[in-house]
């Protein structure tokens, strides 16, 4: 759908001394696609993809972004070193970060297209298929069109071994459960949307991990309108995968974070979840003091306390990483987390023993409602004065 580049344009350019170019390459064209490829170490793949980009392509105003990470291999300088000589290719070199999904998000909202794609830079996804997605969402039929391999069509031939097909059938099940439209292969990293669409679900984001395209269908207000347009996954030809536990753990957190979105942050069950380690650490320590020859109340205490510091300390390093205390901060926060979580245990007490006096709450009924209202308190109370965004 290029329009011929306007006379005008082209007297400037020859003004100019710029070569004259063809009308999809004119950069006074502005792009209707902007294809984002995240990439990490796939230097051998740079320049076949961009050809056949180019070959798919032709007769539409598109551009590729590819946002890398520092690869080591120096994907980025072979990246450029295609954009020096063909204005549709840009890089986005991020330093000291690393994430497939948010190097798209990057990628994404450093367009200006009326579209975005996203595809991987390892000629895995079949490029031949984003003219069937432009044309699926030009209507504005559609919000959302998705390279799929599990439609009619598809095929995931690609994937590496036999636990690899396990793996993604199980993620999809999986994810299929939470989705709000349906989508044969959630896990697809081929897709492509409005731009708008794009900046406008990006602030929800989770941005983490491999499954950006979950995360944007799961954030959106409304169900999005999906096309799904089949494609041939294809075996990786050069370079390797960069899935590992670590990727697979994100998924798991964002689905947790999605569905129990607003009413249980991520980081409450992380700061429950040391708490329940602490308590093991407390009865480990009080266990060891009181065969010692101990008295109870002094091991008690002792108890407390060690399990306090362990808790502190790995909130301080887990729960609130982004806003990790150090050096006088550190002993400071430390004081306070003591405080606040004594008077934690004083409230948990107390509530619990008022509740089996005076009502027939049983003993664990309790108990665990004491301990509820103990880690709530906690974590509210510590949230706001230990660990307080400045
Ligand atoms: N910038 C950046 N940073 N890019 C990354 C990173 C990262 O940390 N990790 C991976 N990539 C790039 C890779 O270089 C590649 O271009 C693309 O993201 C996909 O990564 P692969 O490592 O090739 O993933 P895969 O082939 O195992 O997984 C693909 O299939 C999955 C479904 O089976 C991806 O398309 C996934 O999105 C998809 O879910
Ligand atoms: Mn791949």
């Amino acid at each position: 759908m290029s329009a011929p580049a306007s006379a005008d344009a082209q007297r400037d350019a020859a003004a100019s001394g710029r070569p004259e170019l063809s009308p999809e390459l004119s950069p006074e064209l502005s792009p209707e696609l902007s294809i984002v490829v995240p990439c990490y170490n796939e230097r051998a793949n740079v320049a076949p993809l961009i050809a056949r980009l180019h070959a798919a392509l032709a007769g539409i105003a598109w551009e590729v972004i590819y946002v890398d990470d520092n690869s080591p291999d120096g994907t980025a300088a072979e990246v450029r070193r295609i954009a020096s000589a063909d204005p549709r290719v840009r890089c986005i070199r991020r330093i000291g970060r690393r994430g497939l999904a948010s190097a798209v998000v990057e990628g994404a909202l450093s367009s200006s297209a009326r579209f975005v794609a996203v595809m991987d830079g390892d000629l895995q996804h079949d490029e031949t298929r984003l003219v069937a997605m432009l044309d699926a969402l030009r209507g504005g039929q559609y919000d959302l069109a998705v390279g799929s391999r599990h439609v009619a069509g598809g095929d995931n031939a690609g994937l590496s071994s036999r636990w690899r097909h396990i793996l993604s059938d199980g993620g999809i099940r999986i994810a299929q459960a939470f989705m709000p439209v349906k989508l044969s292969d959630p896990m697809s990293g081929f897709f492509m949307l409005p731009r708008a669409l794009f900046e406008e679900l990006a602030p929800r984001l989770t941005a983490q991990g491999f499954k950006i395209l979950l995360d944007l269908v799961l954030s959106a207000p409304a169900p999005l309108r999906v096309a799904e347009i089949p494609f041939r996954f294809q075996e990786r030809v050069a370079g390797e995968s960069k899935l590992d536990a670590l990727v697979l753990t994100q998924f798991a957190a964002l689905l947790l974070d999605k569905v129990l979105g607003g009413l249980l942050p991520l980081r409450f069950l992380s700061f429950a979840a040391v708490g329940g380690l602490g308590i093991l650490v407390h009865l480990a320590v009080l266990t060891a003091l009181h065969h010692s020859g101990l008295r109870f109340g002094a091991s008690q205490g002792l108890a407390t306390l060690v399990a306090m510091i362990f808790n502190f300390q790995l909130n301080n390093q887990i729960t609130y990483r982004g806003q990790r205390l150090k050096g006088p901060r550190l002993w400071r926060g430390l004081l306070l987390f003591i405080a606040v979580c004594g008077l934690g245990a004083i409230a948990n007490i107390g509530i619990a023993r008022v509740l089996y006096d005076q009502s027939d709450a049983s003993w664990t009924a309790a108990g665990l409602l004491g301990a509820v209202i103990g880690v709530v308190w906690n974590y509210a109370v510590s949230a706001t004065l230990v660990w307080r965004e400045r």
